[in-house]
């Protein structure tokens, strides 16, 4: 059972349900995936996983739903939120490979975003990448995030050494530039504005 928390033209964000252990579990040992994670070197099992899902759904972590369907396809959330601050870091990952490249990952990130800015009181948003990854990049780049640096060679994948890049966002760049959340807030008034 999913919940309509935060809701976008192509998707929205639940809460995380610890029954989908056995699905996140499908796709956490599949290596098209984690290679792009910190988890890649994690052994995860169905055990083991209900125990984290029951974890991440206590702070702000969400399922990614398709609107369309009420499938599940992912997640995305904050990790370090620090509220004297006002930062947090930003994690997603689209599980089900059939809708890479179909504009759910930015339309996910950026329904997080807006719930981040509005809701959680952020003022300034990060995220790690690492420099393979070039889909992620652009998905990243399309929310409005930027590159600010990165750690060079302090990555092994497949004996390859890779930088990890950070990028973030200012809640201002956010509003100025983001189209996806320009058309969701025409359209519908943002669904907790
Ligand atoms: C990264 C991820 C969240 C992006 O979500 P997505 O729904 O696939 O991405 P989107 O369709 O929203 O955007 C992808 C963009 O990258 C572009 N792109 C795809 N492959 C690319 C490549 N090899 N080089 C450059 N750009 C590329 C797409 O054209 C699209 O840009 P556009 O809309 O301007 O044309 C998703 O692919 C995913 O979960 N991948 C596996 C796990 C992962 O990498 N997680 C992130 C860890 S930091």
């Amino acid at each position: 059972m999913y919940f309509k928390k935060i809701i976008g033209s192509k998707c929205y964000l639940s809460p995380m349900n610890s029954n989908d252990a056995e699905k996140f579990t499908e796709w956490l040992n599949d290596l098209d995936i984690t290679v792009n994670l910190t988890l890649y070197n994690s052994i995860i099992n169905t055990e083991n996983e209900k125990a984290m899902l029951e974890k991440l759904s206590k702070d702000h972590n969400y399922s990614i739903i398709d609107n369309k369907t009420d499938e599940l396809i992912g997640n995305c959330g904050y990790i370090d939120l620090d509220h004297l601050n006002q930062t947090a870091e930003v994690g997603i990952f689209i599980g089900n490979k059939n809708y890479w490249n179909k504009g759910y990952g930015t339309e996910a990130l950026t329904l997080l975003l807006d719930y981040g800015f509005k809701a959680l009181n952020l003022h300034n948003i990060g995220l790690r990448v690492y420099s393979f990854n070039r889909r992620a990049i652009k998905s990243y780049e399309n929310a409005g995030f930027k590159i600010i640096g990165k750690r060079r060679e302090a990555l092994l994948r497949g004996k390859e050494k890779y930088d990890i890049i950070f990028m973030d966002i200012l809640e201002k760049e956010f509003y100025e530039n983001n189209k996806i959340i320009m058309e969701i807030n025409n359209g519908v008034g943002g669904n907790f504005a």
